[in-house]
């Protein structure tokens, strides 16, 4: 692949899957930059990641505009203007635009965590996501990293990989492990994508 890869991540809060895709970066694992950072909550720690790392940050929140539509124009514009390539959602808890999915067909991912489709759809993000495989008495879970679409976690899944559910778990600790390997499979997943291992048609 000609260049490297120009990615913008889309986060909420913490960003830890931002640390891990930068970190990747940074490393030469994925043969990519994280060049803008964009979140809906101007507290997000993600932006302080990113602000360290000298990434861009922007706050840009449905919120401010009067229709989906304006919402999705102030993003495709940001968008064109850093040349990006790919978007990667980490933790990004709205919904993406439908003319910028529109846009940008195969060319933005999102990490989940569960093993899709189980545990996936509206109300199944964060920590919910794990109180609801315990409650369903799940032996295992995992994470999922699928291309984004127009329903809402239902696109193309890229790559998987199973966590053991522990009798004594409670939704904090099943959190933190399923973390540790988001942590490992968005950046190898990244990596492939920016390699051409692993092509979005
Ligand atoms: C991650 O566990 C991610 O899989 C999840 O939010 C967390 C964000 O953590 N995403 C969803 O639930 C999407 N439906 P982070 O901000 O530390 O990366």
């Amino acid at each position: 692949m000609a260049g490297k890869l120009r990615i913008a991540v889309f986060a909420s809060h913490g960003g830890s899957n931002l640390q891990a895709l930068i970190d990747g970066c940074v490393s030469g694992q994925i043969a990519g930059e994280i060049v803008l950072v964009i979140s809906n909550n101007r507290k997000a720690y993600a932006l302080e990641r990113a602000r360290i790392h000298q990434v861009e940050t922007l706050v840009i929140s449905d919120m401010e505009f009067d229709s989906e539509t304006a919402f999705a124009q102030e993003l495709l514009s940001q968008l064109a203007a850093h040349s990006i390539g790919l978007i990667c959602l980490a933790g990004y808890m709205k919904k993406m635009p439908i003319d910028v999915i529109r846009a940008y067909r195969n060319r933005i991912l999102n990490i989940h965590p569960a093993l899709l489709p189980k545990f996936g759809g509206k109300g199944m993000y964060g920590i919910h996501v794990h109180e609801a495989v315990l409650a369903a008495g799940e032996k295992e879970t995992g994470v999922t990293i699928h291309v984004v679409d127009e329903v809402y976690d239902n696109g193309r899944i890229l790559a998987q990989r199973r966590v053991q559910v522990n009798p004594d778990d409670t939704p904090e600790s099943l959190q933190q492990r399923v973390l540790e390997i988001e942590h490992q499979l968005y950046p190898e997943t990244v990596a492939k994508i920016a390699s051409g291992e692993l092509r979005l048609e």
